[in-house]
């Protein structure tokens, strides 16, 4: 039987890249959904780049502060993008936030990973905003991307316990080792058709309610 395509996937990064580190190691199975076609940085000293380009993985630098807006930086991105055929956009610690005409250009093709579990905590610093509000649970989900930050329809979620004597540091490497098994599994669901917009909700092939690496929980 012939090999089922792959889609072709970017993933962006700003920084460290351990989420993207998790989606290449997964993408080397042989029947992952997704080929990583392009890892790409706004910042050219992002320690993911250089471990990207050790896979073998093509790069690009789209340096933000090259650019005089928003907009052009976008253009810059999207001609990336199209020059690499990719046709589905990954986040991953990308610390840029999108017009809206590009966001638009990705709806549908764009996902991220957030750590929390929305719609609570969006923004920044959400192990400090879990542990003042008195949580139990935290976690982290995978959503596709809308012009309003962290807003997007739920494609997965990972959800830890709150401990107490936890700090936002503690937090955050629990819900990191999560986010390391769960942002693979979502990928692949979309990238493979099995999960799907469906106006604002994210809906699973099949008959199967929740697939394997839609929810995790310990
Ligand atoms: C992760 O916590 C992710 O949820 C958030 O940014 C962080 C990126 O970490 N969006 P890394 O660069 O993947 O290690």
């Amino acid at each position: 039987m012939a090999a089922q395509r792959k889609t072709r996937v970017a993933i962006l990064i700003s920084g460290r890249g351990s989420n993207m580190v998790s989606i290449l190691d997964a993408a080397r199975a042989p029947d992952y959904p997704a080929e990583i076609a392009l890892v790409l940085s706004n910042r050219p000293d992002a320690p993911g780049l250089a471990h990207a380009a050790a896979c073998g993985i093509p790069t690009k630098t789209v340096d933000h502060r090259s650019f005089p807006d928003r907009a052009s930086f976008d253009g810059a991105l999207q001609a990336e993008l199209e020059a690499a055929g990719i046709e589905l956009v990954c986040l991953a610690g990308f610390m840029r936030i999108f017009s809206g005409p590009f966001v638009e250009a990705w709806a549908g093709r764009m996902i991220n990973i957030h750590p929390s579990l929305l719609p609570l905590f969006r923004g920044v610093h959400t192990h400090a905003q879990a542990l003042a509000a008195g949580v139990r649970l935290h976690g982290c989900t995978v959503h596709y991307v809308v012009p309003e930050l962290d807003a997007g329809p739920i494609v997965a979620q990972a959800a830890v316990p709150v401990l107490p004597g936890d700090d936002p540091d503690s937090l955050a490497a629990r819900i990191l080792v999560q986010e390391h098994r769960l942002y693979p599994m979502a990928l692949a669901l979309v990238a493979g058709g099995r999960a799907r917009l469906e106006g604002n909700r994210v809906v699973f092939a099949g008959d199967v309610a929740t697939p394997e690496g839609a929810l995790l929980s310990l």
